[in-house]
């Protein structure tokens, strides 16, 4: 059976860093806190106007591409996958056609938040598995900074996000053995709102027994977002910290396993788990319970916040740059977030 492998690996993190001192300007938080809780020292956002999710995706592309040894018109098929697009709608995967001047092939966004970039690699999995597609690019982008409650209502999730991309060109893979071995998602919308933005949105307060905004008054046209909307902070992203922090212990493991299991392999055959940078302590939780030394696991939450969707292939990129991943090693990339949605890819490179 034919395998993807990944032929080029690439990413881009805005030049702006910003410290967690530096938000003591807009919030009431401490450097000690936040690394704490987190693990983060510093995060980088992006240009405010030059630069946006999919113009941080294209250069992560760019990168990627080159390393593959193809040009953007060699590419079939591009997934984007983000929870902060440039608009609404369309989604980003147009606006890298456009960008890279591709030809008029298929562009598919994925809206999986954490999990987007595992999520997306898996569906280009299959379509490099079915032989339809050659040249398939996986994009994962955020640029969180410009949907963040920046006062100190909004801290407990504000500190955690930063700004990034990173990108992949799948390919059939060539020599025996060596590519994505299997892939594994899941989901569970119980907890859908413990993790989520609700507005603007059309949900209408339908799932809960609280208000997540006021749609009683007003016109019809005057319901996706409203003044009293932005007065009462309903158009930022909430999160219930313990809540995520429980079932992310439980499920990171639990997919990781899932998938050695199906290989017949054990966390002893591993040279790198990747997992979704989220916070260090869950990271940490994660080695912990899997008996993982340091050198299997790469974490760089430290320099760039949770960068949600593009957090794995900006690690996966770094450890590799590093030279911490080569020819025949078995990685593993494991995602937990939003929705809940967890997944992971076995891959030996
Ligand atoms: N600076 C200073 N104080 C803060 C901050 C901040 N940035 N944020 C919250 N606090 C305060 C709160 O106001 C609260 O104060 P109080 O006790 O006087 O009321 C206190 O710290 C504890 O607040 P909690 O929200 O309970 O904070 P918690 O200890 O749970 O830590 C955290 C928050 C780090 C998010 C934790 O819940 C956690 O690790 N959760 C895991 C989820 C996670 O990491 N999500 C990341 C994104 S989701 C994903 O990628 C899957």
């Amino acid at each position: 059976m034919v395998r993807s492998k990944i032929a080029g690996i690439g990413m881009y993190v805005p030049q702006h860093v910003v410290t967690n001192n530096d938000l003591l300007k807009y919030m009431e938080t401490s450097d000690e806190w936040i690394q704490e809780r987190t693990g983060i020292k510093e995060r980088r956002y992006a240009h405010r106007t030059d630069e946006t999710t999919t113009t941080m995706g294209v250069e992560a592309a760019k990168t990627a591409i080159e390393r593959a040894g193809i040009t953007p018109q060699d590419i079939d098929f591009i997934i984007f996958a983000t929870l902060c697009p440039d608009y609404y709608f369309p989604g980003c995967g147009v606006l890298v056609q456009r960008a890279m001047k591709m030809k008029e092939i298929g562009a598919l966004d994925v809206r999986n938040q954490c999990s987007g970039f595992v999520y997306a690699i898996s569906v280009g999995d299959q379509f490099i598995k079915s032989g339809m597609y050659k040249n398939i690019l996986v994009i994962g982008a955020e640029k969180h900074s410009f949907g963040l409650d920046f006062s100190t209502r909004g801290r407990n999730i504000t500190v955690i996000f930063g700004d990034g991309a990173g990108a992949v060109v799948l390919q059939p893979a060539t020599n025996e053995g060596q590519g994505i071995l299997s892939t594994h998602l899941h989901s569970d919308g119980d907890s859908a709102e413990i993790l989520a933005m609700y507005n603007p949105g059309t949900h209408a307060n339908h799932w809960t027994p609280e208000k997540l905004a006021d749609f009683d008054d007003g016109e019809i046209g005057e319901l996706f977002m409203s003044h009293a909307m932005i007065d009462n902070a309903q158009l930022f992203p909430n999160m219930d910290g313990p809540a995520v922090f429980k079932k992310a212990v439980v499920k990171f493991p639990e997919v990781i396993n899932e998938a050695l299991t199906q290989n017949g392999l054990t966390i002893a055959d591993l040279k790198m788990l990747i997992p979704h940078q989220a916070n260090l302590r869950i990271a940490q939780f994660i080695q912990q319970k899997l008996k993982l030394r340091d050198d299997q696991v790469h974490n760089n939450i430290q320099k760039f916040g949770n960068t949600t969707a593009a957090s794995i292939p900006i690690a996966l990129c770094e450890a590799w740059e590093e030279g911490k991943i080569k020819e025949g090693d078995l990685v593993c990339l494991a995602a937990f977030g939003s929705g809940f949605t967890w997944a992971s890819a076995l891959i030996r490179w």
